[in-house]
């Protein structure tokens, strides 16, 4: 069985779309099987590995709502071992659609176990809310990454965030846990960014990843051209910082 983790924050532009494309794309190079599952509406991630959301006629809404298996709408990428569950705009539907259908918190965790014996990691992007859609891939994680921009003190955002996960754990499922904090966009000449990191290392220090991703435009650029990072600028430093971080992942796992 894989191990399925979520990229969430309830604070827009923090680096969640990118962070999800660019892991999954060095977990699938350090020969993981990897599947993203794009579950946000405005399908970032999907386009962002250069697939035209508005061409698609099926999406992982159709999964939610029970008429498509995930199997049946699963891509594969250019990435070798990445396979994409994309996003449409019809999912901004589900999120009011799915409060009145049976079992509503559970659909996507129910619909993921009859994919994920085939990989070794399932990664959910999420939008920047926390409305139904979130509480689904929060229902169906092991784990969840925080990504963090090193642009805003985010202790207010983040305790709203952990009370919420921490009220999945309760109801709905129990091993949920935070796998770790991911700091995004650090520019080390701003004084704000040190105070971000230095706030986030004082009040969550053994849960904050040692690799830091800097502000660079290349992983900016990257989307653009539906490329991850990984094929489009790997000498980068955004493109050696997420591989940094994916290998800390990886052996982190294996304790
Ligand atoms: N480290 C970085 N350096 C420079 N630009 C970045 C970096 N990380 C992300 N970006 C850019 O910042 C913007 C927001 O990033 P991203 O889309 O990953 O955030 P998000 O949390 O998924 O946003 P949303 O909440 O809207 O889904 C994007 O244009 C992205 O290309
Ligand atoms: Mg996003």
């Amino acid at each position: 069985m894989g191990r399925i983790y979520s990229l969430a924050n309830q604070k827009g532009g923090v680096g969640k779309t990118t962070t999800a494309v660019n892991l999954g794309a060095y977990l699938a190079h350090m020969g993981q099987r990897v599947l993203l599952v794009d579950l946000d509406p405005q399908a970032n991630a999907t386009s962002s590995l250069g697939v035209d959301k508005n061409a698609l006629s099926r999406s992982v809404y159709d999964v939610l709502i029970g008429s498509e298996t995930p199997a049946s709408l699963t891509l594969v990428t250019t990435c070798l071992g990445l396979d994409l569950l994309p996003a449409s705009p019809a999912l901004a539907g589900a999120e009011v659609e799915l409060l009145n259908v049976i079992a509503r918190e559970t659909r996507l965790r129910h619909a993921l176990q009859q994919v994920s014996g085939r990989y070794d990691y399932i990664l959910i992007d999420t939008p920047p809310s926390l409305g139904m859609l979130t509480v689904n891939a929060l229902t169906a994680s092991d784990g969840v990454f925080i990504p963090i921009q090193c642009e805003y003190l985010p202790l207010e955002g983040l305790a709203q965030l952990l009370h919420t996960i921490e009220l999945i754990r309760q109801r709905l499922n129990p091993d949920l846990m935070v796998r770790g904090l991911i700091l995004t966009m650090y520019d080390r000449r701003t004084n704000l960014a040190r105070q971000v990191v230095q706030e986030i290392h004082d009040h969550f220090p053994t849960t904050v990843f040692q690799s830091v991703i800097p502000r660079n435009v290349k992983l900016s650029e990257a989307p653009s051209y539906g490329e991850p990072i990984l094929t489009y600028a790997p000498d980068s430093p955004g493109g050696l910082a997420y591989e940094a971080l994916c290998q800390e992942i990886l052996s982190s796992e294996r304790i």
